[in-house]
């Protein structure tokens, strides 16, 4: 039997983790979970968010799932989330963003793959109070982590028959740190001829994906603007329930949604799983559990197809009461 790290996370974190686990399991799969806590509430007992046994769980596992964990705002721990990716070395956040059967949007033809950058940037959390009335953020690009996302963003569009990648910046007015991304991004575009280079603003690149998001095939981002284009990409499918995601390194994966914990509507048997549900799907297929991969999407997609839906997509049920439909469906 295969063990995989589990973080249960906290918000809606653990209702949709019991539903997936609920799901995995009704499909005839068994897996060892490793459940491992991480955030606020461990902070007490263990005096870190992350302690390091959720880090070596996963290095021994290589694979986990993971639900979200909240991050204080403005002030308090740093974000449990960064710092798993940063340890791990998880360089590449794929987050895969297609229509699904069943979810009314208002654009039907919506397949596009967000690649960004998982390690640095302005996430790297330098900052400083200058005094009391300036604080400042540094923000890091580095060479050789642009080229290693950009080459993951080819080498997936490769691997997955697209046909272009387009670099997003705002190389315009950050010359330094941008500019070294794009130039990053040039370097490694010759080598692909059969894939079409592209670049645009990251302005450009927000209007034009509310206007006719058919225009976009594989986006390859800086960090931040990796994580907010990915919020709006996952919006054109129907919202952030539904949005699937992956951090990947060279040696482990931490397969996670795109949303957080939705503190406001924890506890009341209202979230959505189905965002957790597909990032497990995609964890299977790389654990090379195809055919269970393959079950557990068809009556997923089944029970979207039938209307049967949780509230946040235009639906009535409730997160178990979904659940139990998919079950039914497998
Ligand atoms: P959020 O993604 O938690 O929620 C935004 C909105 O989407 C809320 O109205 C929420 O109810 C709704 N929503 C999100 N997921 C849903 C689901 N599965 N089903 C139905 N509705 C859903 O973003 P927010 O409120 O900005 O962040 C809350 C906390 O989550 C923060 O502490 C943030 O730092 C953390 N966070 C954690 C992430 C992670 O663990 N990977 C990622 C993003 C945020």
């Amino acid at each position: 039997m295969r063990t995989i790290t589990l973080i249960n996370g906290d918000g809606i974190g653990p209702e949709i983790s019991q539903s997936v686990q609920d799901i995995i399991k009704a499909s005839g799969l068994e897996i060892d979970w490793d459940i491992q806590t991480a955030g606020a509430d461990v902070i007490e007992t263990e005096g870190t968010p992350l302690p390091q046994r959720v880090l070596d769980s996963i290095k021994k596992n290589k694979v986990a799932l993971k639900a979200p964990v909240t991050t204080p705002i403005g002030k308090g721990f740093r974000s449990v989330n960064v710092q798993l990716r940063k340890s791990l070395d998880l360089y590449a956040n794929l987050r895969p963003c297609k229509n699904l059967p069943g979810v009314e949007t208002r654009f039907k033809d919506v397949d596009i793959i967000v690649v960004r950058e998982n390690t640095e940037d302005l996430y790297a959390g330098i900052e400083e109070k200058i005094d009391d009335n300036t604080a400042h953020s540094i923000k890091i690009i580095t060479r050789s982590a642009s080229e290693r996302i950009c080459k993951f963003a080819f080498d997936y569009a490769v691997k997955n028959n697209r046909h272009e990648v387009c670099a997003v910046t705002k190389a315009n007015i950050m010359k330094l740190s941008d500019g070294l991304f794009l130039e990053s991004y040039r370097k490694v575009a010759q080598n692909y001829p059969q894939i079409k280079p592209r670049e645009i603003l990251v302005d450009n690149l927000c209007m034009q994906l509310v206007q006719d998001p058919a225009r976009f095939d594989v986006l390859v981002l800086p960090n931040l603007y990796g994580d907010i284009v990915s919020d709006l990409t996952a919006g054109l499918i129907g919202g952030l329930g539904v949005a699937q995601g992956a951090n990947i390194g060279l040696d482990c994966a931490v397969f996670e949604p795109v949303h957080g914990s939705a503190p406001d509507i924890k506890g009341q048997n209202k979230a959505n799983p189905t965002a957790l549900l597909l990032s497990a799907i995609e964890m299977l297929r790389y654990i090379n559990e195809n055919s269970y991969a393959e079950k557990i999407e068809k009556a997923l997609f089944k029970t979207l197809s039938n209307g049967d839906k949780t509230a946040d997509i235009g639906g009535k049920l409730s997160t178990t009461e979904f659940t139990r439909k998919i079950i039914e469906n497998l």
